[in-house]
């Protein structure tokens, strides 16, 4: 069988019905209420930040970063994370994680939020935020409230509501 090349590349806007599509196949239709993606529906994501797996020119994978703000400290926020089922556990959502991560750092950005287990998140320096300090336009599951420090202390001090840079 022909095993085409898996590559990894900045978000497109070509990309946009497939990544809609592999997120509605992940997260359903639950996804519209969850509080990050009411934070990303005030705005657009960051397409340089943003990343896709392809193979043989279909996405397989995607990640997304979105500018916010928490209180009154810029910051981004990653997420949806995710990959077609029959592509998952080969290394593609550490591969996006990374790539993101990377780009966000090279950026200068110094702070990345995100809800989602922190398992999976740890190794790339994620910790759950202490509960109350940042307060999400809807329920959360404080477990799941992580945030990525690129400076040291870049959390302290930081708190409020998070919305989308375009709404601050
Ligand atoms: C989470 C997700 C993006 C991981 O993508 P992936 O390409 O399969 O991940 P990788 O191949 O890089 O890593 C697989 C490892 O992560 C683990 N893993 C996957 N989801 C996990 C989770 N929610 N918590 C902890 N570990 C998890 C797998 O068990 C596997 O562990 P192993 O390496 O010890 O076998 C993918 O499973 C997915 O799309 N899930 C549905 C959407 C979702 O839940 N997104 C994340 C929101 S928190």
């Amino acid at each position: 069988m022909l095993q085409l090349e898996l590559t990894y590349a900045q978000e497109d806007p070509a990309h946009d019905p497939e990544i809609e599509a592999i997120n509605s196949q992940a997260f359903g239709p639950g996804r519209f209420t969850r509080a990050a993606y009411r934070i990303r529906e005030g705005g657009s994501h960051d397409r340089s930040l943003s990343f896709v797996a392809l193979q043989g020119g279909i996405v397989v994978g995607s990640v997304r970063m979105t500018h916010i703000v928490i209180g009154k400290t810029r910051a981004l926020l990653l997420g949806p994370l995710a990959v077609r089922p029959e592509w998952k556990n080969r290394g593609i959502g550490r591969a996006l994680m990374s790539q993101a991560m990377e780009a966000a750092k090279l950026a200068g950005h110094r702070l990345v939020v995100l809800v989602g287990d922190e398992p999976y998140y740890g190794p790339f320096g994620f910790r759950k935020v202490e509960p109350g300090r940042i307060m999400m336009p809807a329920p959360v599951d404080p477990h799941r409230l992580l945030a990525c420090e690129f400076t040291v202390r870049a959390l302290e001090n930081v708190s409020g509501l998070v919305r989308h840079a375009d709404r601050a």
